[in-house]
């Protein structure tokens, strides 16, 4: 199996996700400009995986300092954190990942720069365990309630490549099927940067899971010939009340589940969900490069000069939500409680 972010003595080493699936390359980052880079073109991308590599980044950034001066390192180490935090503003996970690195900074206020180094490298190492944890956990909760024989419509890619391994929304597949479902899966495409056709397929052909890929477009027609029972996609951040913001399209998938009666189900960890945010309409959305949309790989498919936009996320209102998935447990509305709720009962170690 493949490792989407790996803490090793040469580097972070990250796959190279702009390459599948047609090749499995590892990239080593030795210094945190780089991971930032990583971060910024999507190398490494995924709201969870985000996280990790931030946290990563900052941990390989702090070794690098060259003070013994505590306050000179931590000076140092603020910029770091910031410039890591300036690599795409969506998933709210980059920001969780980072302010745990610093709180581990400030939680030892007269410690070493030694000391400070060790501490920070440790807490990257333990983000990354503690995701995959995290992962199986949704997966264990969000397994139950998938029918047997269920075929799952996911848009995006949630899954391994998308955090620490096992994944959100893929996650929740792998748990039915870890519990002996047969599950089958429609993959939507995932213009414009195909996340769906390059890594969701790849990872669950590779996972010999059932799956069938089709272009975005594609989706109403399937929910129509009745092919789908239960959409999960994953999410970059959950307003307190329940408004999800996911990759671009995941909206529209929501309104046709609606029309179809099908339950679409939202999965992702707590560091997902941002409480500080009231509703959907305050989450800052990413806007990219619009060659992402005007180019196909590469190759020109549309006429120069014409105005285009790519949103790279949008947001599904609460009310379309059936239910959302966390490592704590299954949340229905009223959301603004139940999500509140869900961070009173600890983290998973
Ligand atoms: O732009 P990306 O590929 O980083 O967007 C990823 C998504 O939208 C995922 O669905 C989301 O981060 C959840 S990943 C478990």
């Amino acid at each position: 199996m493949f490792k989407t972010i790996e803490w090793k003595k040469t580097g972070v080493v990250m796959i190279d996700q702009r390459l599948l699936p047609g090749k499995e390359v590892y990239n080593t980052y030795t210094d945190y400009k780089g991971v930032a880079g990583a971060i910024k073109d999507m190398v490494v991308r995924g709201a969870p995986a985000i996280g990790v590599a931030a946290a990563m980044g900052v941990a390989i950034g702090a070794s690098g300092i060259k003070t013994s001066d505590p306050a000179a390192f931590r000076k140092e180490l603020g910029k770091i954190c910031d410039l890591l935090a300036s690599t795409r503003p969506t998933a709210v996970n980059l920001f969780w990942g980072i302010e745990r690195m610093r709180s581990v900074a400030a939680s030892h206020p007269g410690a070493s720069v030694a000391t400070l180094k060790r501490l920070l490298v440790d807490e990257a190492k333990k983000i990354h365990r503690e995701d995959i944890a995290i992962c199986r956990e949704i997966g264990r909760h969000g397994g139950t309630l998938l029918k047997d024989g269920s075929t799952v419509l996911t848009h995006c890619n949630a899954g391994a490549l998308a955090t620490a391994g096992y994944g959100t929304a893929l996650g929740v597949i792998r748990g039915a099927i870890d519990r002996g479902k047969k599950i089958a899966v429609y993959a939507d495409e995932t213009r414009p940067f195909l996340q769906g056709a390059r890594l969701t397929a790849w990872e669950l052909h590779k996972d010999k899971i059932d799956c069938t890929l089709i272009t975005d477009n594609m989706a109403g027609y399937i929910m129509g010939k009745g092919l789908i029972n239960a959409v999960v996609v994953g999410a970059d951040r959950i307003a307190a009340n329940g408004d999800t913001a996911n990759k671009i399209g995941t909206y529209s998938v929501a309104i046709l589940a609606k029309e179809h009666g099908i339950p679409f189900y939202v999965a992702a960890p707590l560091s997902t969900i941002d409480l500080k945010i009231k509703h959907g309409d305050e989450i800052p959305i990413e806007e990219r490069n619009t060659n992402e949309v005007t180019q196909l790989r590469g190759s020109v498919i549309a006429p120069k000069g014409i105005k285009v936009r790519n949103p790279a996320f949008d947001v599904t209102p609460n009310r379309l939500v059936t239910a959302i998935i966390t490592e704590k447990g299954v949340v229905k509305k009223p959301y603004i409680k139940g999500l509140k709720a869900l961070f009173a009962k600890g983290s998973i170690k």
